[in-house]
């Protein structure tokens, strides 16, 4: 069996995997630093940066004990190199060269955003493409083609906030505990979707664009007066309704991108990725579409829709057999590097 370590690192969280032939979930350990930055309302780089220094080690440790392997045992080591918050990506890229240099073995660079697509061939033997793709995390909202791991065209996305962003952002003025989203989301399982009309960001004019920004306002106005300077003053029935209003607008958004996507493209085989791919409204409303509409939905659990190692290694090992390996002079990229292009 070919087996790849990923090395996740792009922002609170760090994370090992080891994949076997690119889809065998064999070990994976999760160092999260999201309780410590609860206090800031938001990750500090150079706090969490520091953090994956100290986990990193213990991390590659436990995810090959749990794999039953030793180092000596591994074909390559993938690691998201771009985007991300840089000094934290910087830790994860220097650990891969160590062990890639060290071992002898070859080092991989991988997208992060990418990388949350190639999730789907978690726990997949095989996965069939072309495929439609919805990245939705904290800082991407984006609606890809992808022909095979890490071949993506951008069809379209968000023009400003990530969908992952306006469900914290939502939070934070409810007063909810950071990060917002699944506290959002567990809320809303007990609200009124229609107590509170927001408008809905998916623009419909075939262009696949989404906007977030118009919504947030909405929304603060909604709960906080029509100056946005009032004090929250609802009832937990009137929270779980703001939230469960809040998460009916962006799930009708993401999810007519993703029909939108299907239909222009012609492809039937869905998948989707990223932290708000844990969302309980997005994921029962795909499964709705999917049935309706005769999709092959992949969706990944939600452990590896959140960031994760095994998503890097899954990534890590389709470009590593491709034969796009890096060197020592990989140098992490807060932006990305070209990035997908844009269709046409
Ligand atoms: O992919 P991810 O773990 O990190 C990034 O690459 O950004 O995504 C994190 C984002 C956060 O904004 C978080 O609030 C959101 O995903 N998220 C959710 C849920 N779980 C995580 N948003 C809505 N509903 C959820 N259940
Ligand atoms: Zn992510």
């Amino acid at each position: 069996m070919d087996l790849v370590l990923g090395i996740e690192s792009s922002c609170d969280d760090a994370a090992v995997a080891v994949l076997g032939d690119g889809w065998r979930v064999l070990g994976e350990a999760v160092a999260s630093q999201a309780d410590d930055f609860a206090a800031w309302g938001g990750v500090v780089p150079e706090i969490a940066a520091r953090g994956h220094v100290a986990a990193l080690p213990g991390l590659v440790e436990r995810a090959l004990a749990e794999a039953g392997v030793g180092i000596g045992d591994l074909a390559a080591v993938a690691v998201g190199a771009w985007p991300g918050l840089v000094g934290s990506l910087l830790t994860g890229v220097t650990a891969a060269k160590t062990i890639a240099l060290r071992r002898g073995i070859p080092l991989v660079a991988v997208d992060h955003i990418e990388a949350h697509l190639a999730a789907v061939h978690l726990g997949r033997p095989e996965v069939v493409y072309p495929l439609v793709g919805l990245v939705a995390s904290g800082g991407h909202s984006h609606v890809y083609l992808a022909e095979a791991p890490g071949r993506l065209t951008l069809l379209g996305g968000t023009i400003d906030d990530a969908a992952g962003e306006a469900f914290d952002k939502a939070g934070a003025l409810l007063g909810l505990p950071y990060p917002g989203g699944p506290q959002v989301d567990r809320l809303a399982e007990d609200g009124d979707p229609t107590a509170i009309r927001l408008p809905r960001s998916y623009l419909g004019d075939g262009t696949l664009r989404l906007s977030f920004a118009g919504l947030k306002t909405a929304f603060l106005y909604a709960i906080k007066g029509p100056q946005g300077r009032q004090p929250v003053t609802l009832s937990p029935q009137g929270v779980a309704d703001a939230c469960a209003s809040f998460r009916a607008a962006v799930v009708d958004s993401l999810a007519g991108a993703v029909v939108e996507a299907a239909q222009q493209t012609g492809v039937r085989t869905v998948a989707v990725g990223g932290g708000v791919a844990c969302n309980r409204g997005l994921r029962r409303r795909l499964a709705d579409e999917a049935a309706r509409r005769n999709w092959n939905l992949l969706l990944p659990e939600p452990r590896h829709c959140a960031d994760n190692g095994a998503m890097i290694a899954a990534l890590g090992h389709a470009r590593w057999r491709r034969g796009e390996v890096a060197d020592g002079q990989l140098a992490p990229l807060p932006t990305g590097r070209a990035g997908p292009r844009r269709r046409g």
